[in-house]
């Protein structure tokens, strides 16, 4: 089993699309671990961020994810990273494909919806940065359902 870290940016939870993208995750069997609704603070951000901060749209970014609250989650399943990179989109929501989260809900390249890891050495990095280890469930989702617990 793999982890990703999602973030549903400022403009995901502006535009009320939080449930539609929480249910997408949810459809396609990837177990939660964690979530919550966080408040970048410009420190947290440059960290998160880091490996972009020499680039010409980190000001911007920086700005933009300080916007409004954002929702952070460890999301877990077979092959996490690159199947939420594909339910994500590409980076620009235009030339996204059709179904995808960007495709559906993102206005341009910086105001897109939601962040994916882009590798499990990255995912263990993001989840570290914005998660306590307390903060992380484990749990058996399918003992659950299989059992009467109650
Ligand atoms: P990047 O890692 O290239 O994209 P992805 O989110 O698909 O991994 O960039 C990270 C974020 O930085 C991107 O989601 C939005 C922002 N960004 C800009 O605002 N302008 C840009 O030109 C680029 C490349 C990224
Ligand atoms: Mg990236």
């Amino acid at each position: 089993m793999e982890r990703s870290l999602v973030i549903i940016k400022p403009d995901g939870v502006c535009k009320k699309v939080m449930g539609k993208i929480i249910k997408r995750f949810e459809d396609e069997g990837f177990k939660i671990l964690a979530m919550k609704m966080i408040k970048f603070s410009r420190e947290k951000a440059e960290e998160f961020y880091q490996v972009h901060k020499e680039k010409y749209f980190f000001p911007g970014l920086i700005k933009f994810i300080l916007s409004a609250p954002s929702v952070a989650m460890v999301v877990e399943g077979e092959n996490a990273v690159n199947r939420i990179r594909d339910i994500i989109g590409a980076r620009v929501p235009s030339e996204a494909e059709k179904g995808t989260i960007r495709g559906n809900f993102g206005a341009d390249g910086r105001r897109n919806i939601v962040h994916g890891s882009d590798s499990s050495k990255t995912a263990e990095f993001e989840i570290n940065c914005l998660f306590n280890p307390e903060e992380i469930y484990f749990y058996n989702d399918e003992d659950w359902l299989n059992s009467e617990p109650g």
